[in-house]
């Protein structure tokens, strides 16, 4: 690769890669994100090759394999280029019929089309998807653009020029000045304005800056992260590199989750690309500015997304946090300062100095031109799981309602269910309730309602669920991933926990609800960084919104919505039972007992309540009732 030695250098080579990409050539786009591979894109990769070789349509024809598109539910994705046809659900056994139709007849295949689960059409274009229509993908949306072993692909849709601009024409304080009026807030969920972090690590003392990336993604279920390191490393490297130039740092590192194994090789190839072609490293475009960058991956542990427990783990120590009193941007890794922003963050810098603060500013909320605190600007990308109809990675406005991103892009929720909350922020984020689905979403309205940002996770659950039981889940993954390093976290949580499991389990008692409330306000307060301190978050928020539910446990030993094993029971329906004897063979309990006409029954003291019955039967005459049998409570009384 040709060393670039200086920034009109890098522009030359840039407008003959610009020259270079037709917009109507053909092209066969392909995610290979880690979604896509999962249901076999790699196979699809191979055989489109093999076949556009054998056709002899490779001189005509192109294949570009890209990072995730977002919608990896429907994956392997295929987009045929100039015009846009998206198919969804790609096996190799469909390619032949794809050049052959498509590619060379331009004729749309109706049967790999995307159905709109809400009016049940199919949707030829990838831009007429409603999943992707309502979305705003300023940054995502580059993904599909590019492949992302090839930094020529990012240089050819602008990528790099943030970084020649800054160097070229830009003062350091100059950029800080514009980070800091675009309003940027750090997207890995405290929502600190960047350019002020920036400023301050600036001033900071010392001769050693340092410059980091968190990539330790570890709420269960994100993976925006992920996917923008795997799609589009290069934007990645450019913020980071105009943020070290800002602030006057010279080396940079990655902090990537070891268990995304592709992000880390795609970017340390795009690392190696960006050295060589001298962007990275030593003398940057002949402007006088080095850094260097290196990757680090993290060992697993949820608190070391937490930014001192990161440098802690980085320096090679255990990663445990430390008290905030100390500020990372002056005494940060190895005691020097040290500026950490996360994946997103950093892939929004380039945007911003290439298209200004009044384009910037005009996406999201609020008013921030005196002050960065004053509003959300920008887009936030989430991961939207659960109990929806579309799930995958969105980029939304900030502002934008939660009505719009479940029912607008997610589809509404599936099998015509209702909704019953959405939990935002991760495992340490709040449920928001129905009543409140027209929230606008952004830092500061989540926060006052209990929630959070938090690095985007976004669970959409149904009327089937139950909120103390999707509280105990949550807080039984916090006390696992507590570091145990101060005492109300590592108590707080565990004693929180157990509070819940006994609700679930029909053990709780009057009391318990107070008891929580004390405890969550202890854990909140006390707590030594942000894990033990929004641990508390899914007690309060279910417990705000939906604290009939603890009460019909506790006092009725009931779970509403049918979940809690030990506050249901399953009953037959002795009029629909058709006698059938489906039910009886596959219960593991051999709790069902009946013959032929005669209505099944189940014996209560035997059901472990499975719900293979339920499963089973073709006339819906098992059902679920809350609370226990009236046989069961009996002996329970009577013990
Ligand atoms: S991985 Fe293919 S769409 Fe996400």
């Amino acid at each position: 690769m040709k060393r670039l030695n200086s920034v009109p250098e890098f522009k030359t080579w840039q407008d003959t890669l610009v020259k270079a990409r037709n917009p109507n050539s053909k092209v066969i786009v392909l995610c290979g994100g880690t979604g896509c591979n999962a249901t076999g894109s790699r196979l699809v990769a191979t055989t489109i090759a093999e076949q556009l070789k054998s056709t002899g349509l490779a001189n005509t024809v192109s294949l570009r394999v890209t990072g995730c598109h977002g919608f990896c539910e429907k994956g392997p994705l295929v987009v045929i280029q100039p015009e846009g046809i998206l198919y969804t659900s790609v096996k190799p056994e469909d390619i032949t019929e794809i050049l052959n139709e498509t590619v060379k007849n331009k004729k749309v295949i109706e049967r790999l089309l995307y159905v709109d689960p809400t009016t049940g059409n199919k949707v030829t274009y990838e831009h007429d998807v409603p999943f992707y229509s309502k979305q705003t993908r300023i940054i995502f949306g580059e993904n599909t653009k590019i492949d992302p072993t090839k930094i020529e692909d990012y240089i050819s849709i602008g990528g790099y020029s943030a970084l020649a601009k800054s160097l070229s024409t830009m003062k350091p304080d100059a950029i800080i000045d514009m980070i800091k009026k675009s309003g940027l807030r750090g997207r890995g969920g405290g929502g600190f304005p960047a350019g002020v972090k920036w400023e301050s690590c600036r001033k900071a003392q010392g001769d050693l800056k340092y410059v980091i990336c968190n990539a330790d993604e570890g709420d269960p279920g994100a993976y925006a992260n992920r996917s923008l390191l795997e799609g589009n490393p290069h934007s990645v490297i450019e913020g980071m590199i105009i943020a070290a130039y800002a602030i006057g740092s010279n080396v940079g590192y990655i902090y990537i989750r070891d268990e995304y194994p592709l992000a880390v090789e795609l970017f340390a190839n795009a690392l190696k690309q960006a050295e060589e072609s001298g962007l990275l490293g030593k003398n940057i475009l002949g402007s006088g500015f080095n850094f260097v960058m290196n990757i680090n991956r993290g060992g697993g542990a949820f608190v070391c997304g937490e930014s001192s427990a990161l440098m802690a783990s980085l320096e090679g120590k255990i990663g445990e946090p430390r008290a905030k009193y100390i500020h990372m941007v002056e005494h940060g890794l190895y005691n020097r300062p040290s500026c950490l922003n996360n994946v997103e963050t950093w892939a929004n810098v380039p945007l911003i100095i290439n298209k200004g603060v009044d384009w910037f500013t005009k996406i999201g909320t609020g008013d921030v031109t005196a002050n960065p605190w004053g509003g959300s600007k920008g887009t936030k990308i989430f991961s939207l799981v659960g109990k929806v109809n579309n799930t995958g990675l969105v980029e939304v406005p900030m502002g934008i309602s939660l009505r719009e991103i479940v029912f607008g892009i997610g589809g509404g929720i599936r099998g015509n269910k209702k909704f019953k909350a959405v939990q935002t922020g991760g495992p340490s984020g709040g449920c928001i309730p129905d009543k409140m689905l027209d929230l606008p979403v952004d830092y500061d309205r989540l926060t006052a309602a209990g929630s959070m940002m938090g690095s985007g996770g976004m669970i959409v659950m149904d009327e089937n669920s139950c909120m103390v039981d999707v509280a105990q889940y949550f807080l039984n993954f916090l006390s696992e991933e507590s570091c145990g390093k101060c005492v109300p976290c590592r108590e707080g949580i565990t004693r929180m926990h157990e509070i819940l499991k006994d609700i679930c389990d029909g053990r709780g008692k009057d009391g318990d609800i107070e008891l929580l409330e004390e405890l969550a306000a202890t854990v909140k307060d006390s707590s030594l960084c942000q894990l033990g301190a929004t641990s508390p978050n899914p007690v309060l928020t279910t417990l705000k919104y939906f604290r009939d539910e603890y009460e019909a446990h506790i006092k009725d030993k009931k779970c509403p919505s049918g979940v809690c094993k030990e506050l249901i029971h399953y009953t037959i329906d002795e009029k629909a039972c058709k006698a059938c004897g489906a039910c009886i063979k596959p219960c593991p309990a051999e709790a069902i007992t009946g013959a032929k006409k005669v209505p099944h029954k189940i014996d209560q003291f035997k059901c472990i309540k499975c719900g293979v019955c339920m499963d089973t039967c073709k006339f819906d005459s098992i059902s679920i009732i809350p609370g226990r049998h009236p046989s069961v409570e009996k002996e329970l009384v009577n013990a």
